[in-house]
């Protein structure tokens, strides 16, 4: 079964990280590891509750009809303080990791190597060896200084995919522009999905 690493950090609009998760749930296995600054806004934004990470992302994907066996199968959740999980080191062979949205902070800890949480190690290691790292900043207006961590990373390789609606894709709900957000990001993965309706 195909290992995919998923990231989701505190920044505005964490339901593009769990619309992208119940995806790639589809495809394969899923470490999924949650910020501790991520939560409170995701519960703030969605109205999903949990004391855990876990929790929050059960009650999301419980709402969107998820089957519980295909979870327990396949989604193994990661604290971000614990640097022995497997997604810590090179040898553990996965496709790539995505991290939606990406805050600045993380950003910038990612353009400098500064390894002190698992989410940037695991995103540091995924670069080291050569797999597909997809990453969604998410700010505006955006300073030089972010867009130089942008360029940095798009430079050694790092898929840089911003949470940019799209307009022709004739979009009449939030779930739609958030649809075609994750489809976006899904693409850079090589992944098939009908999340949004391709330019024809
Ligand atoms: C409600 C709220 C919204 C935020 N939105 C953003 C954002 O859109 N982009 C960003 O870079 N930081 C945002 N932040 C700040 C980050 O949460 C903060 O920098 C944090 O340290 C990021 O940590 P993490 O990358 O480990 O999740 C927001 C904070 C709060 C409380």
């Amino acid at each position: 079964m195909k290992r995919y690493i998923l990231a989701i950090t505190g920044t505005t609009g964490g339901v593009l990280g769990l619309r992208v998760l119940e995806e790639l749930l589809r495809h394969g296995e899923v470490h999924l590891i949650l910020s501790r600054a991520s939560m409170p806004i995701i519960r703030e934004e969605t109205g999903f509750t949990g004391d855990k990470g876990s929790e929050i992302v059960e009650s999301y994907l419980f709402s969107k009809e998820s089957r519980k066996e295909v979870r327990d199968m396949r989604l193994i959740f990661h604290d971000e303080e614990d640097l022995w999980a497997p997604v810590s080191s090179g040898s553990f062979r996965t496709e790539g990791m995505f991290i939606v949205p990406c805050s600045m902070k993380t950003l910038s800890a990612l353009s400098t190597g500064y390894a002190d949480n698992l989410i940037i190690r695991a995103a540091d290691v995924t670069l080291k060896e050569g797999r597909r790292l997809v990453i969604s900043p998410r700010e505006t207006p955006l300073s030089p200084i972010h867009l130089e961590n942008m360029l940095k990373l798009a430079r050694a390789g790092v898929r840089v995919v911003p949470p940019m609606p799209g307009f022709y894709s004739r979009p009449e709900t939030v779930d739609d522009m958030v649809d075609f957000i994750a489809g976006k990001i899904i693409d850079q993965m090589g992944l098939d999905h009908d999340l949004y309706r391709r330019w024809r």
